[in-house]
Formats: structure tokens, sequence, C-alpha cells
């Protein structure tokens, strides 16, 4: 019985190890992740760049942000930015990886469209209701890539990681919540005011 037990892990094995082919399935790069390891470490490295990138868009949308509660959430948030990217370096260290930066394309546009609106609209109530729109979009990218990451670490068995991607996960709803009140309380009736 056991000798059959093993010999069909064996072959499971076996199967895993077997590349999938699929018709019409997009080609893999040769570096590609083959595990969850690399792709955990893969997402740790875009969300580091888009975490240093947000430390440049932050204060520019705070410069075209008019009223004071907004200006206010969008600092208070670039301090706590600062500080998740640390978090994250520390993150890096604990898996005995160099803290590296690879362009994530995902947060690149969602920058670049929070640039649009601000283009789009006249300075003051509507471009507020336009910045946060941008700003909640970036939040909720966040929020999917800490959840994710915060999970994968602990499949991984990455117990403390785990923990310090959480405390982020919960800064970014905090942040996505402030700027709901920001919106409901301050600005989108006075925007829809606006002839
Ligand atoms: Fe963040
Ligand atoms: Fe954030």
């Amino acid at each position: 019985m056991k000798t059959t037990e093993k010999k069909s892990k064996k072959e499971t094995d076996k199967k895993a190890d077997k590349k999938i082919t699929k018709k019409g399935a997009i080609k893999a790069k040769s570096d590609a992740a083959k595990g969850l390891n690399d792709l955990f470490e893969d997402s740790l490295k875009d969300i580091y760049w888009a975490e240093k990138a947000l430390t440049k868009a932050l204060p520019k949308m705070a410069k075209n942000a008019s009223h004071k509660d907004l200006i206010d959430s969008l600092n208070s948030h670039l301090t706590e930015t600062e500080e998740q990217i640390k978090r994250l370096e520390k993150v890096f260290e604990l898996i005995g990886k160099k803290a590296t930066a690879k362009k994530c394309d995902a947060m690149a546009g969602l920058i670049e469209e929070g640039k649009s609106i601000m283009e789009e609209t006249e300075l003051g109530n509507v471009r507020d209701a336009g910045i946060i729109a941008a700003s909640q979009k970036i939040e909720h990218y966040e929020i999917a890539t800490y959840g994710t990451l915060r999970q994968f670490a602990e499949t991984l068995g990455f117990a403390e990681v785990a923990t310090l991607l959480e405390q982020t996960l919960e800064e970014e709803k905090g942040a996505d919540i402030k700027l709901t009140e920001v919106a409901v309380d301050a600005i989108n009736e006075k925007a829809a005011e606006v002839e």
C-alpha cells in the first residue's frame, strides 16, 4: 500500500514539473516566475516601484487640490507612503533579497490618468472631485495588491512579512475611506453646483 502511495506521489510530482502547453496562451519569457515565491518577489518589486512613484505623484495632487481636507488627507497619506516604502525594504530584507523596483505599468497608468483628470478640470471643487476619483483608483489598486501579497506571504510561510503587508493593507483601506468621507462631506455636492 505504501509503495503505491509513494509511486503515485512521484507521478504527481512529475506531472507538476511538466510544462503545460495550451493553444492561444501567451508564451512565457525565459525569466518567467516558476513558483509562487518568484511571483511574490516580482509583485513586491512592482509595488515597491509603485509606492516610490506615488511619493512623487501625491505632492503634485496636493498642489492641485483646493479643499483643506483633501490637501490634508493627501499629505498624511504621503507620510504613510514613505513609511510603506521602508516597510517594503524590511520585507525584502526578511526574505533575503535586495530591495529592487520594477516599473509597474498599472500604477504608471493610474498616475497618468490622474494627470489627465487635472488637465481636464478647472481648479476648485471639480478638480478636487477628479483628484479624489483618481486617488481612489490608486488606493483600490494598492488594496488589491497588498491583499494578494499578504495572502502569498501566508501561503509561503513568511509570517512576519505577512504582518507587515497587513499593516500597509490597513493603511490603504484607511486612505480610501478618508477620501470617500472628504468627497461626501465636502466636495461632491459643491462640484455638482458648478455650471
Ligand atoms: Fe501605498
Ligand atoms: Fe495608498
